[in-house]
């Protein structure tokens, strides 16, 4: 494990440089649906991690936001998302970062998000802790949703639906605040260093998620779906949360229709 994480770190600074070195420059944007955007510099960073894997690891099998699946019938698969947070990344809105996972058979065994603006690496190994930099951390230690700062991503292809607007508000008038920064992985990241409580998304993908389920683990955090179940990486209702205000996020989730806060509503 100990040279699997050297590479891998490696990697994830090389795409972070690669990333930084693009910022404040014209970007080639196309467009994979109405507002999902893709650059050239998605390409470029995908690329470079592509190449480092299969040099390393040419055995195992690789699954990319901008490639698809590699497959080399291994018990290892690599995922990646090479630039998460295009859209912002391409209006050089400074909050993007980069996200790798290595999984054995169905278990994530590794999972790093980097932060090139930040200099922030987040990483987790299976039963050995998260940490940001050489820091080890762990979830926040806040007790009730009144209190917590929380944060969601919406689906490019579901976010002009009215329902998804139902927990933004819901949850608007029993928390400290909702922040929607555009880069999923690096907010459920923040769960896992405890800058933020909680984060839920619907419809994620396997890229989007998979490092930052074992940041959120390994840092004492709780994930699950909406119901309280288990999940994997291809769940699409994804609750992170740092365990205490869970139930009570489930619960909001769950109401379904817009119920402003009450002043008698013990929340
Ligand atoms: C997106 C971002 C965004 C979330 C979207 C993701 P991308 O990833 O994480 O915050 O709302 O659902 O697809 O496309 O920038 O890699
Ligand atoms: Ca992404
Ligand atoms: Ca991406």
């Amino acid at each position: 494990m100990k040279r699997i994480l050297e590479v891998a770190i490696k990697t994830i600074k090389e795409s972070g440089n690669i990333l930084l070195n693009y910022i404040g420059e014209e970007k080639e944007i196309e467009l994979k649906g109405i507002s999902n955007l893709v650059t050239q510099v998605d390409k470029l960073s995908e690329r470079h991690i592509l190449k480092s894997i299969e040099e390393n690891f040419p055995d195992h099998s690789i699954l990319t936001e901008e490639t698809g699946f590699i497959n080399k019938n291994s018990e290892y698969t690599w995922i990646v998302d090479p630039l998460d947070g295009t859209t912002n990344y391409a209006h050089n809105f400074p909050f993007f970062g980069i996200s790798i996972a290595l999984i054995k058979n169905k278990e994530i065994i590794l999972g790093l998000i980097y932060d090139p603006i930040r200099d922030e690496l987040f990483y987790a190994i299976k039963n050995e802790g998260a940490y940001l930099n050489d820091r080890r951390i762990e979830v926040s230690k806040t007790e009730s949703l009144k209190n917590s700062l929380i944060s969601f991503a919406f689906p490019y292809e579901l976010s002009l639906e009215e329902k998804n607007f139902i927990p933004f508000i819901n949850f608007s008038s029993r928390t400290h605040g909702i922040r929607r920064t555009g880069s999923a992985a690096i907010e459920i990241a923040y769960v896992g260093c405890g800058r933020l409580d909680g984060f839920w998304a619907k419809k994620l993908k396997p890229w989007d998620i998979s490092a930052g389920i074992l940041i959120v683990e390994e840092a004492k955090g709780k994930v699950t779906d909406f119901s309280g179940n288990n999940i994997d990486i291809h769940t699409d209702n994804i609750l992170f949360s740092n365990g205490k205000i869970h139930q009570e996020m489930i619960k909001i989730l769950n109401l379904g229709k817009i119920f402003i806060r009450n002043r008698n509503e013990k929340f």
